[in-house]
């Protein structure tokens, strides 16, 4: 039997941007925080790097603010930057109050005889700015908030549980614009269950799995951005995809992720003969921001047409290694690779979803009551490229900017009643989930081969026409069969990447990770790419 829930907020999401803003509302509200897989399976986990913030003396916001702008390659909308980096300082000591074990240096003693913590470096900064965890920082951050939730009475930490879609007046045929709730899917149940909330927050991460190779965990599909388009909710910039320039390249691997924090401590990029290249291409070289690396690396291995190039830190005194990147050690070493004496072969992969659902500076969306926080918005502060460590930053300002701004509506907002169930009469159980497993595969195929690195006209039509044709085959499978994860997530997967497809197709030229053959130059006015869904504005 499918059940009814209410809750004051309903946070979809148990990643960084989830559970910091379930943390930073108030007691006596009763929350719900959901993740589709165990509560560890979003990207948060997986980050290595840390979080970039201005707190060092000698640092200031005016430079964290320019290097995030000159990254973003003239898109960053200049208001997000300096809000994010304003509030960089008090986020992270909120972090350090909710006792995450950021690492210490050892190098500068304080008077009081405690230590500073280590600031690492990474590409686009012209500082030391990376607080961090040795190179686990989002396991560590993850770790201590959701200890910190589970102290909390009024959160309930619900895992297994995948939204399905977004319950608003204009869905009910209801006076009014509002966002009232949402469906969701109780894997242990089975059943769809109506969950009422006066306030939903989506906070469901980026849409990497879009493409074939990728950093990111699976469930990375993009399905908050997918329920705010089917909701009314315009969306940004989505043609500019991340690809981190160093995965480890092994077959077993899974795009593991070699932290750039490994180019701040000195790692140097290698081609396949011992040679360095990336000075060729910029004058930061190993340091330059991550489009221009990626590019440098995917057209050196088309050039020689080899399978990777090699990242090689192991100059470096074995001890400084195994202390500062434990988790790289330790995992490459699985695959027989000991890099304190040899080189890591690397390749690019999917990393990051710049654009996302379009918000406010308080993480509200087109409909009243639904907020986007964390990777699955579009805040403005990433522009056409985002800076390395400034994506957990965005998470932690973004979702405290949110939680402030539902404290001051608390009086105005009732809760939803007399919600709709599921409607499940006309579905039976499928017998071809051979389909969802061919249409993933056909889907992230052809997003690398033509909505990759580098694009053409001719492979973004392709990709368009394909995607269509997909799109029409899921409808048709999504009304006759019960709702799956993995139905849910291919319907989103596609929507997601049928948007990404037309921003593409929309931006006539290249800028920053948007790089076209046909388009080469960058136009002289940045702007952005707006898509408004057909229900906008009626
Ligand atoms: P996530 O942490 O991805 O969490 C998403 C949550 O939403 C999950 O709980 C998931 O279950 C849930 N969810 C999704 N869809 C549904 C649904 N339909 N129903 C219910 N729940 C759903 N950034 C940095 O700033 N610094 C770094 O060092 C860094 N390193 C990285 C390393 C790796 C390997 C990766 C993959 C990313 C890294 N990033 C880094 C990026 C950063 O980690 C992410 O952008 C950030 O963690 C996203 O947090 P989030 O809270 O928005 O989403
Ligand atoms: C990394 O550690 O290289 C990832 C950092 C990021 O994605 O910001």
């Amino acid at each position: 039997m499918s059940q009814h829930h209410q809750h004051d907020v309903l946070v979809i999401g148990s990643g960084a941007a989830g559970l910091t803003l379930a943390l930073t509302l108030p007691e006596h509200l009763r929350i719900a925080v959901l993740s589709k897989g165990n509560l560890a399976n979003g990207s948060t986990y997986w980050a290595q790097g840390g979080v970039a913030a201005v707190l060092d003396d000698t640092d200031t916001i005016e430079s964290h603010v320019e290097d995030t702008l000159n990254a973003g390659a003239g898109l960053c909308r200049e208001e997000a930057v300096r809000f994010t980096v304003e509030h960089s300082r008090e986020a992270i000591q909120w972090l350090i109050d909710q006792g995450v074990p950021f690492t210490r240096d050892d190098q500068t003693a304080r008077e009081d005889g405690g230590f500073e913590f280590h600031l690492t470096r990474e590409g686009g900064h012209s500082h030391r700015r990376i607080i961090h965890a040795a190179d686990a920082t989002g396991a560590a951050i993850f770790k201590t908030l959701l200890e910190q939730a589970r102290l909390r009475a009024n959160i309930e930490m619900l895992e297994q549980h995948v939204a399905v879609d977004l319950i608003t007046e204009r869905k009910l045929d209801l006076a009014g614009e509002r966002c009232l709730g949402a469906y969701v899917l109780n894997r242990a149940s089975g059943e769809v269950d109506t969950y009422g909330a006066r306030f939903v927050i989506l906070a469901t991460g980026g849409a990497a799995k879009v493409y074939l190779y990728t950093s990111n965990p699976d469930g990375a599909c993009g399905d908050g951005i997918a329920m705010a388009w089917r909701a009314g909710c315009r969306v940004g910039n989505l043609e500019f995809n991340q690809f981190h320039p160093t995965c480890l390249y092994h077959p077993q691997a899974k795009s593991f992720l070699v932290t750039e924090a490994l180019r701040g401590e000195g790692a140097l990029l290698k081609l396949p003969g011992g040679e360095r290249f990336m000075q060729r291409f910029d004058a930061r070289a190993e340091l330059a921001p991550r489009d221009i690396v990626a590019r440098a690396i995917d057209h050196e291995m088309k050039r020689l047409g080899v399978d990777c190039v090699y990242l090689d830190i192991s100059h470096k005194p074995a001890d400084f290694i195994k202390a500062h990147f434990p988790t790289v050690y330790e995992r490459c070493l699985d695959f027989g690779i000991d890099i304190t004496r040899e080189p890591i072969p690397v390749v690019p992969a999917a990393h990051y979803t710049c654009g996302g659902v379009l918000v406010e500076q308080t993480g509200q969306t087109d409909v009243p009551g639904l907020y986007a926080i964390g990777e699955t918005s579009f805040t403005g502060l990433h522009g056409a490229n985002r800076m390395a460590s400034n994506s957990l930053l965005e998470c932690f300002v973004y979702a405290r900017a949110a939680a402030a701004d539902i404290v001051q509506q608390l009086d105005d907002v009732g809760m939803p009643t007399g919600l709709p169930c599921w409607d499940a009469s006309q579905v039976t159980d499928s017998d071809e989930d051979v389909i969802i497993a061919h249409n993933w595969d056909e889907l992230r195929r052809f997003m690398w081969d033509y909505v990759g690195i580098v694009r053409t006209n001719k492979r973004l039509q392709r990709a368009e026409h394909r995607v269509r044709l997909l799109l029409d085959e899921i409808d048709e499978f999504y009304s006759n069969y019960k709702v799956s994860r993995d139905l849910i997530e291919l319907r989103n997967l596609a929507q997601v990447a049928e948007l990404m497809i037309r921003s593409a197709m929309e931006r006539k030229e290249s800028r920053g990770l948007h790089y076209t053959l046909d388009y080469p130059q960058q136009l002289p006015e940045a702007k952005d790419t707006i898509l408004q869904p057909p229900t906008y504005g009626d």
